[in-house]
């Protein structure tokens, strides 16, 4: 399914900059879809940084302790904030933005929130979305160096960049524990679109997951909205349709895509077209090591059948075969609960390797689980 739905000669670019950089400054109203955060997490966050919340849905829900976590598009950092509390000192968070202003607003108050917290685990860098090997400071600091006053010196300003992409990338490919985003994605073009989730997929650890809060739109927004540059800064006219904003993060090679939160009313309305906020969890998957199908799992239904993310049908209360890796996935949220989990049950127990399948997977049982070969406990 296309994501490059849209043709206009809107400069979605400047419209965005131009939006947000007032927007740090003057707190804007209409940017804002109300969201309810834990307020415990809003106290050490200064007035300036929450009364420009330009959010609509809270993925800093949906992070753990000790995580590295990743915010695109940051804005004034609340997100980054509220998240620096729940991983903790040991674990660290990371705001990207391209905008100056919104940037600023957000440093300012980085000693004064750690502080507050007891612990330093926030930093702010500047970098499009969908390009985050570059590191747009570093680059900046080059241009000073190397002012551009000709195409060749702009061919050579290229060049240079495409070396700091490989040499310092901004986010190290495999790096981060937790993707999260809060209304951003829809503001990105068209034409970079596909490049935004394989770099949402190339940062993530193996086994890592994106939490990504966003606009949706019921329908294809027609394009005489989608050249209108406030809709577009607005979160209006870049919204996703619902469908394709799932599939985008499956075509990307994400799986478990899941809905965690969907508004029922919708924020806005234009004509029939409704639009609403939707937070949604994807997964990046670990790397296949095996194609030895001695592990099975049984799906407890309630649907009568369901078809994975690697294409295979579980039939309720059929005990099905699977691959190492795949069961090492089917082990883990979000599926666990819904399967039955049957390691090694293609070897036989007196064949088993020693130690049980846990072990060998690097995976906790379940609580109050005891399957491991061998076990006399159930
Ligand atoms: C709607 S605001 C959301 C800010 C923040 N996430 C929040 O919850 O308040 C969008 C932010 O994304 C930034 N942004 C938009 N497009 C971007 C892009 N392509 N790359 C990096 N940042 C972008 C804007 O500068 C702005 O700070």
């Amino acid at each position: 399914m296309s994501l490059e739905i849209r043709c206009c000669d809107l400069n979605v670019e400047a419209a965005v900059r131009d939006r947000y950089s007032a927007a740090a400054y003057q707190a804007e109203a209409a940017l804002c879809c109300p969201v309810s955060y834990d307020r415990k997490f809003l106290e050490i966050i200064p007035s300036d940084i929450l009364e420009r919340d330009y959010g609509c849905g809270d993925p800093s829900k949906h992070v753990r302790a000790g995580e590295t976590v990743l915010d695109l598009g940051s804005g004034g950092g609340k997100i980054c904030y509220i998240a620096a509390q729940v991983v903790g000192a040991a674990g660290r968070v990371i705001g990207v933005d391209c905008n100056d202003e919104m940037l600023n607003l957000a440093r300012k108050y980085q000693g004064v929130v750690g502080d507050r917290l007891g612990f330093h685990n926030v930093e702010f860098r500047k970098g499009k979305i969908q390009d985050l090997k570059l590191d747009l400071e570093r680059l900046e600091k080059h241009l000073i160096e190397n002012p551009v006053r000709s195409s060749s010196d702009w061919l050579r300003a290229e060049e240079y960049a495409n070396s700091l992409r490989v040499s310092a990338p901004l986010i190290a490919d495999n790096s981060v524990d937790v993707v999260v985003s809060n209304c951003v994605l829809n503001l990105v073009r068209s034409e970079d679109r596909r490049q935004l989730f394989a770099e949402i997929f190339r940062v993530l650890k193996p086994g890592g997951r994106a939490v990504i809060s966003d606009i949706v739109s019921s329908d294809d927004v027609p394009f005489e909205l989608q050249a209108d540059a406030k809709l577009w800064s607005g979160c209006i006219s870049g919204a996703f349709r619902e469908d394709r904003f799932l599939v985008a993060f499956e075509s990307a090679g994400f799986h478990g895509v899941e809905i965690l939160e969907r508004q029922v009313e919708p924020w806005t309305t234009i004509g029939p077209l409704e639009f609403r906020s939707l937070t949604l969890r994807a997964f990046k998957p670990q790397p296949v090591t095996a194609s030895d199908f001695r592990h099975a799992v049984v799906y407890r239904g309630p649907w009568k059948r369901v078809t994975t993310d690697f294409r295979q049908e579980l039939v309720r209360g059929e005990q099905v075969d699977v691959r190492e890796a795949e069961f090492a996935m089917l082990a883990q949220s979000p599926y666990r609960d819904q399967l039955v989990l049957l390691p090694n049950a293609n070897v036989e127990v007196g064949a088993a390797p020693s130690g049980s399948m846990f072990v060998s997977l690097n995976l906790a049982p379940e609580a109050g689980g005891c399957c491991s070969p061998g076990s006399k406990c159930c």
